[in-house]
């Protein structure tokens, strides 16, 4: 499974790509907005500090400006991925950028329906967001098995990349469902490294440790 941050914080994307864990990075306008900084700079700067995929979305909602937008975020560096709403207009964009070679990440999805839609136009990546699904009382996690199910029944290679993700249980309940990819917000990913068990246990081994005076160097 891939697993994605989704942030533009270049200061706590460094940190946790230290890992070697990161396997890319997905924005969005809001997360743009919370960086008060120039769109363009923030996803060169990431597309430089990560070499897998970086996705940076269009603010057309037209086919015409998503695919001159699209194009332009595509030309900052090769490991740009358009990302693209999920509406007619964003899908015959979509459409087009496999025509060019322009990797894709349709976003916004919330029906397999849709999902359906976004691999018949090509999209190289497909993001249903759970979070939102389970803030309206549906269960987000439903869609990533249907469109599993959908994608593994005609053999589609668009990958399913889980979004909205809210907790380390939507990380594990998406594996189990057999998405793709996940992007993860930092607080989240943090989350996946810890359990209280684990530091319980190490507490322990470290104090009988310490009591056989042994040093391993
Ligand atoms: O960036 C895509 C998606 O992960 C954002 O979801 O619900 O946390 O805004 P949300």
């Amino acid at each position: 499974m891939q697993l994605f941050l989704d942030t533009t914080d270049i200061n706590i994307l460094k940190d946790l790509a230290a890992t070697g864990l990161v396997d890319g990075v997905t924005t969005n306008p809001t997360l743009i907005a919370k960086s008060g900084r120039p769109m363009l700079q923030v996803i060169a700067e990431i597309c430089d500090a990560v070499e897998g995929p970086v996705s940076a979305e269009v603010a057309a909602m037209d086919t015409v400006g998503m695919l001159d937008e699209g194009r332009k975020l595509a030309a900052i560096a090769p490991n740009v991925v358009v990302k693209v709403p999920l509406t007619r207009d964003g899908l015959i964009a979509t459409r087009e950028f496999a025509h060019e070679g322009i990797a894709t990440n349709v976003t916004l999805c919330f029906s397999a329906s849709q999902a359906l839609l976004a691999a018949k136009a090509g999209a190289t990546y497909i993001s249903p967001f759970i979070g939102r699904l389970d803030d309206h009382g549906a269960d987000g996690m439903d869609l990533i098995t249907e469109i599993r199910t959908i994608y593994d029944n005609y053999d589609y290679d668009t990958e399913i990349l889980a979004a909205s993700i809210r907790s380390s249980a939507h990380v594990k309940e998406a594996a189990m469902a057999g998405a793709d990819c996940a992007t993860i917000p930092p607080s989240v990913f943090q989350e996946l490294f810890k359990h209280p068990l684990t530091e319980k246990g190490l507490e322990l081994f470290m104090a009988d440790w310490a009591k056989t005076g042994q040093s391993i160097l």
